[in-house]
């Protein structure tokens, strides 16, 4: 069997990574993958974003499955154009993608389902979206429409942050097309959560609970990035709350995008704030979490295969995924400067000293191989994983890996999953 994985953070390498354990072995390729990936996989030179390098790629060498890893693909209508080639592809279609893609789409079709989310306008006219600010108030937080990088969303404690916000989305272009159109959302308290199910557009799974740690600093001080780290279970995410946003969230969703003719399947990822008046839904992502899926995937007993086809096939069923007892903890190791400007290139040293730390796993994100070494290559450089029988042991197991590791600058933080474990 041959799979195609799409993407080359650390996600897709702990996608290549379950994908290469599983019972039918099959052979794994990833585009374009990265230092960590070339050691289990072949890399293809082909980028994640270039749609027709990978529709090329595909058409000739046939891969059984195609997973896609990050939304820019999916949304640009890879799933689509596979499909069109004959090929099966675990990722939604350009349409379903949209829920990720456009949050004024995403919040239209939250609101029609009745599911719990934060209340929005949507504004084209910065004078316009001003006057409503003034009317509601600070806090409140701007968002741009479209995807822009992480960085289309601007949480503002005062009317001056929220203006200038505005402006910059509508008036300045900061985030071209993808901030021509601005929701101006109620601002929601409470501890963040990520929620991410499979689904083959009828039948939901949800995957084991995980929280991610989006600022960039200890204490969740400053900026917010793609995620510093992550464990499973999240024990605020009680087994009481479970069905209840599988119930909610998921199941509302799904059946009012299929009162659309939208049928979506893969993963449906809900970025969901823990209020006092129940779980709301922030937003969603059309595909896997990147680093929840690092400590996800480790928790899986058995084949992951079979339940993505199950998606594809419209057969998904809970037995198709098991876990183990074990917790997982996932500690991003990131360039320093990172969410802001960094350096690459630099050395990664200890990489084979930290793997051989009981239960542990370094999944490469921004990594490249140059004359055998492993260098930095991005703002995320690595998440060292690890499981153990509590979060506390897989705690101290992934920051002993991290102990081992050593490159110039490298940036992580020291409370990864500390939250969950004074509760
Ligand atoms: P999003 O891409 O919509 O998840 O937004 C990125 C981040 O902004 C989220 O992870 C939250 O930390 C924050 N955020 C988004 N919407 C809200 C909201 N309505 N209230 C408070 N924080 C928010
Ligand atoms: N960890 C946040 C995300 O994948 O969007």
């Amino acid at each position: 069997m041959k799979v195609l994985v799409i993407g080359g953070g650390g996600r897709e390498h702990a996608l290549v990574w379950k994908l290469l354990n599983d019972s039918r072995k099959p052979e794994v390729y990833c585009a374009p993958g990265n230092a960590g990936t070339a050691e289990l996989a072949t890399n293809l030179d082909i980028g994640s974003e270039d749609v027709r390098g990978i529709v090329a790629w595909a058409r000739e060498n046939r891969p059984d499955l195609t997973v896609v890893g990050p939304e820019a693909p999916l949304c640009a209508g890879l799933t689509d154009l596979l499909e069109k080639e004959g090929l099966r592809v675990f990722g939604p279609s350009r349409e379903a993608s949209r829920m990720e893609g456009s949050k004024v789409f995403a919040k239209d079709v939250m609101m029609a389902a009745g599911v719990p989310t934060a209340q929005s306008s949507t504004f084209t006219d910065a004078a316009k979206a001003i006057d409503f600010i003034h009317d509601i108030g600070a806090p409140v937080v701007i968002k741009a429409e479209g995807l822009a990088a992480g960085k289309g969303v601007t949480v503002c404690a005062t009317l001056q942050e929220a203006e200038r916000a505005i402006q910059e989305s509508l008036v300045e272009g900061a985030f071209g097309d993808a901030g021509r159109r601005i929701l101006v959302e109620e601002f929601l308290e409470g501890e963040e959560v990520s929620v991410l199910a499979l689904t083959d557009g009828v039948h939901v799974v949800l995957l084991a609970s995980a929280q991610d740690h989006k600022r960039a600093f200890d204490n969740d001080q400053g900026p917010n990035t793609g995620g510093m780290g992550a464990y499973s279970p999240a024990p605020i995410l009680t087994p009481e709350l479970m069905p209840v946003i599988e119930r909610e969230v998921f199941g509302r969703t799904l059946s009012e995008l299929k009162n659309r003719g939208i049928h979506y399947k893969g993963v449906l990822y809900a970025g969901l704030m823990m209020t006092k008046a129940g779980p709301k839904t922030l937003e969603f992502n059309c595909r896997f979490g990147d680093p929840e899926t690092q400590v996800i995937l480790p928790r899986i007993e058995g084949d992951l295969i079979p339940a993505l086809e199950a998606c594809i096939d419209g057969t998904l069923s809970p037995e198709l995924v098991r876990y183990k007892p074990e917790a997982c903890v996932c500690v991003v190791m990131a360039a320093g400067g990172y969410p802001g400007a960094y350096q690459k290139g630099k050395e990664i040293r200890g990489l084979k000293m930290a793997a051989k730390v009981k239960q542990a796993v370094v999944f490469h994100a921004g990594t490249r191989l140059q004359d055998g070494k492993v260098l930095s290559a991005g703002g995320r450089v690595l998440g060292v994983t690890a499981l153990g029988q509590t979060l506390k042991e897989a705690v101290d197991r992934a920051y002993q890996a991290v102990g081992k590791i050593s490159y110039d600058g490298a940036m992580f933080r020291r409370d990864i999953a500390t939250k969950a474990l004074v509760k």
